[in-house]
């Protein structure tokens, strides 16, 4: 299954949506895996180029956009800023990371689009479709939801079933549900552009189950041949939004391009835009070239729930288009779960990773390892705080830091800090050197076959050679007797050192650059690996720097306790305001609410909060100021009915006459909604 003996490489590693920020279980699926990878094939002065970047469209993105009350455009800009900057802090080494929101995106997706339907790739179909009457909008995708018609999970979107993976359509769902209105959509006609996934069949089968059988991870390989055995249905490249890839034909205007046909051509269009601004041609990463032996070798690294898409949907198209190269693999990870339970977003159980970087500064390669240990490569896996300790504390502190600390600590004390040679190599040296010697080659076949927790802890296991080494040799307590021994002693012992900072880059790069430091060495390839002579005879070392600090108690119970918050603060029953004082029916008359309808709405300048409306009341036409604008859109609100104060003195407010008030529902997160009658009444009926 190895696969390191090509020239060029193209990595990618799935494009987030910039809907949310990073939690470990992001970085456990595609980030770190990939990051590895990459680094290894530099450290083997291969050519590569390793694109990711924000996925910016499809309802992923309006839809948190409407929960928070921003534009899409604000939430991927948002979010985009936040998870470039963690990936960057974290040290996750894109060459770029890029965003689909680009023009240069836009163009190239548009471009495919044309490149298939030019070619007679698409079927045309008219078809009924879920459709919000409330909302007046289509229901693509995460619009709705529904029961899984294969495993039975309630929830499963109209594109997925995040919890068996399997992909979907809406009309695939049982008991669908408008995400929007939560009410059943009715179908209504609209036309659409579909891949025939079923022509492609018998291709996918030949290129997919026949020529990847032994190269794909067994979980991939499961997945793809059930979804083919089930059968290949055409599938809509475009939808009915308002955000996204315009499709790029004159009868298609408003509808966009399908997220899962415009993300992984970001890859594409990523590469690009890095090409651009190196000076590198994009299509040797890309295309096809003149002799086959020259392609570069593709290799998505994902999340188990992006397995059909880049298996299966993306190669297709890349067949149906022609001139690109095809995937050469997709070890795709499972799931990665947090204290016993499934990481979740909507819940706040996860570790957030720009918060891991604040609390721990510094503490990289301490996540970087803990996660590469545990990372769910087979089947899904678990984090827990007291494993990161123990792990931190056992493994990186008592073994590497302890071992790198000790030889040299014992260098600056006995010979000012220069390595020395004494007596001859004896044979306990020359078989530590003789062991020292496989690890690269046994390191550099886990990377291959994309086994880093194995390829971990080999490394670990070299440290620990290290460690042994010394702890045997005692030197501290031979010196007195036998100096000349000990110079050989630390000798070898900094080798070893030299060796583990040659090793430990593609998994702590940010100890390996400490570790150079350390030893006053200039960084150094693979191919050095597994030397006894890196460091010279009268080498100066530098001064010791600490590389790992035991991981506390209190840290640990810091953790568990904002874990058991964010619980707590989930399940807290939102307990009603207590009644106030009683009125007189007399006061209450004095109310005048009506009925009325929104019939404009518009945002009031330079203000986060504020909508002005005008309310047909039956009465008049009137203005009122409303703070609802973090709720509600203008455009989805004009329309609806609401209750209106209409006896409330005028107020001037931000510089507008507010004649009257809306009624609204607050809840005790806050949370604001409509009263308003639901079968549709006629304006100026009094709410008594
Ligand atoms: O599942 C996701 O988070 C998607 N945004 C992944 C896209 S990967 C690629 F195709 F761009
Ligand atoms: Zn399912």
């Amino acid at each position: 299954m190895s696969n390191l003996s090509k020239k060029r490489y193209t990595i990618t590693s799935a494009l987030p949506y910039a809907n949310g920020p990073l939690h470990i279980g992001h970085l456990a699926g595609a980030y770190i895996p990939g990051d590895i990878f990459v680094r290894f094939l530099r450290l083997n002065n291969k050519d590569v180029v390793y694109v990711c970047g924000s996925d910016e469209h499809g309802a992923a993105i309006t839809i948190r956009a409407k929960k928070e009350g921003l534009t899409p455009r604000d939430i991927i800009d948002k979010y985009n800023k936040q998870i470039k900057d963690s990936f960057q802090e974290f040290g996750i080494s894109f060459d770029i990371y890029h965003r689909t929101s680009e023009p240069i995106h836009h163009e190239l997706s548009q471009e495919f689009f044309l490149n298939l339907y030019e070619k007679g790739e698409f079927i045309e179909k008219i078809s009924e479709q879920y459709y919000d009457e409330e909302f007046n909008q289509f229901l693509a995708d995460r619009y709705i939801t529904g029961t899984c018609p294969n495993c039975s999970a309630e929830g499963a979107y109209g594109d997925q079933c995040e919890k068996c993976g399997t992909s979907l359509s809406p009309t695939d769902l049982i008991k669908p549900k408008s995400t929007l209105s939560g009410k059943t959509p009715i179908l209504r006609e609209t036309k659409h552009w579909y891949l025939p996934l079923d022509k492609y069949q018998p291709w996918l089968e030949k290129w997919l189950i026949e020529g990847k059988k032994e190269v794909l991870k067994s979980n991939v390989f499961g997945q793809c041949s059930s979804w083919l055995k089930s059968g290949l249905q055409p599938r809509s490249m475009t939808r009915d939004l308002d955000w996204g890839v315009d499709v790029p034909l004159a009868e298609a205007e408003g509808k966009k391009l399908y997220v899962w046909l415009d993300a992984p051509i970001g890859y594409i269009s990523a590469t690009k835009q890095w090409a651009i601004d190196n000076n590198k041609n994009w299509e040797h990463y890309w295309k096809k070239q003149a002799n086959p032996e020259d392609d570069s070798t593709l290799i998505h690294f994902i999340g188990k729930d992006n397995i059909v898409f880049h298996c299966i949907i993306f190669p297709a198209i890349l067949h149906a288009h022609g001139e690109y190269i095809l995937p050469d693999n997709v070890p795709a990870n499972e799931f990665l779960n947090l204290e016993g339970d499934k990481l979740s977003t909507s819940r706040n159980h996860a570790v957030w990773l720009h918060e891991y970087l604040e609390e721990f500064p510094g503490k990289q390669d301490e996540l970087r390892y803990v996660l590469t240990s545990i990372l769910p490569e087979t089947s899904d896996s678990e984090f827990t705080w007291k494993d990161f300790q123990s792990r931190v504390n056992n493994e990186l502190v008592a073994i590497l830091g302890n071992f790198v600390n000790r030889v040299m600590v014992l260098s600056h004390k006995y010979f000012d800090g220069k390595v020395l040679i004494g007596s001859p190599y004896n044979d306990t040296d020359k078989a530590v050197f003789a062991e020292l010697e496989k690890y690269p080659a046994l390191i550099e076949q886990s990377i291959g076959n994309y086994r880093f927790r194995e390829a971990m802890s080999q490394f670990i296991n070299a440290a620990r050679l290290g460690n042994k080494y010394l702890a045997d040799e005692e030197p501290w307590k031979v010196y007195k007797e036998d100096p000349e021994r000990v110079k050989t002693v630390l000798n070898v012992a900094t080798q070893i050192v030299a060796n583990l900072a040659i090793l430990a880059q593609p998994f702590l790069p940010k100890s390996a650059t400490k570790l150079f430091d350390m030893l006053n060495l200039e960084a150094k390839g693979w191919d050095k690996a597994g030397s006894s002579d890196l460091i010279a005879t009268e080498q100066q070392l530098g001064a010791v720097q600490l590389l790992f600090e035991k991981i506390t108690d209190e840290q640990v119970e810091a953790q568990l306790t904002k874990l058991a918050e964010a619980k707590a603060s989930n399940a807290k029953v939102i307990t009603a305001a207590p009644a106030k004082e009683n009125i007189t029916f007399d006061d209450f008359m004095k109310l005048d609410i009506r009925i009325g309808t929104i019939i404009e709405a518009e945002k009031v300048a330079k203000t986060k909060k504020l909508l002005k409306l005008t309310i047909d009341t039956g009465i008049d036409h009137r203005t009122v100021v409303s703070g609802i604008a973090e709720f509600f859109k203008p455009e989805d609100i004009i329309g609806k009915q609401v209750s209106i104060l209409v006896n409330l003195e005028p107020r001037e407010i931000k510089g507008i006459q507010s004649q009257g008030m809306i009624l609204m529902a607050e809840d005790g997160d806050g949370r604001l909604d409509f009263v308003n009658p639901n079968a549709g009444i006629q304006p100026g009926s009094t709410v008594r």
